[in-house]
């Protein structure tokens, strides 16, 4: 599966937000990860379905939804009609993840779901077939620009392991503190999306960010494949 960059609008100036996604657009990012917090699940709020439906008139990059939400059942509908391309929920949320996911597709949107640091692998054994994506949380998710956790190398390489026998093709995404030096290894270990906020809007010239990690990402490619 191709390499992706992703990058988090959750770093971005909001007052020039779609100026900001168009200048990564051009610089090649794959998608634009939105990071939905509702002060429950983590401890920041941040933006909603309107804001989706804001960028959706704005780019064409596919928007790939991260719900760091209680009870994210209750604001599928909202997201898919907003125009989120993929919707991912935490497994720590959402009690009924087999139906939660199959929710999902039924919308028409790709269903991703995220783990937290804390949380291993395997709990994904048994939702498998209804999966599009993983997302490996590679900090505790709430905040942007915090350090990346090690160990997520390894736990990329679990869930690589896991999803390989899958017919449907499944993306690995890792969200949190992904930059130009972790890139390659997470690549080599399987990962098919990077997010980045920090190492993209947190830098001065956020196209120059995005070639730089995308060039890194694929250096890694190439070492795992
Ligand atoms: C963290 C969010 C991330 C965040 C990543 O809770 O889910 O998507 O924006 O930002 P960086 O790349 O700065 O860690
Ligand atoms: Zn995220």
């Amino acid at each position: 599966m191709n390499v992706r960059i992703a990058p988090s609008i959750l770093s971005a100036d909001f007052a020039r937000l779609g100026e900001q996604v168009q200048i990564v657009e051009a610089a090649g990012a794959g998608l634009i990860h939105v990071d939905v917090m509702d002060g429950h699940f983590v401890p920041n709020l941040t933006m909603g379905p309107l804001v989706v439906a804001a960028l959706k008139r704005i780019t064409t990059l596919p928007l790939d939804v991260h719900l760091m939400i209680s009870e994210p059942d209750r604001y599928l509908d909202a997201f898919a009609q907003a125009g989120a391309s993929t919707i991912t929920v935490h497994v720590e949320a959402a009690p009924h993840l087999h139906r939660t996911l199959t929710r999902i597709r039924e919308l028409g949107a790709r269903a991703g779901a995220a783990i937290n640091p804390g949380t291993p692998a395997g709990v994904l054994r048994d939702v498998l077939d209804s999966l599009d994506q993983v997302i490996v949380m590679s900090v505790n998710p709430g905040f942007g620009g915090q350090s990346f956790i090690a160990r997520s190398v390894d736990k990329v390489r679990e869930v690589t392991a896991l999803t390989a026998p899958l017919l449907q093709g499944v993306d690995i995404e890792v969200d949190g503190g992904v930059d130009l030096s972790n890139a390659g290894a997470l690549v080599e270990a399987g990962a098919t999306i990077l997010v980045a906020g920090a190492s993209v809007f947190g830098q001065p010239d956020p196209a120059a960010a995005t070639v730089a990690l995308l060039r890194a990402a694929k250096a890694g490619r190439l070492l795992g494949s």
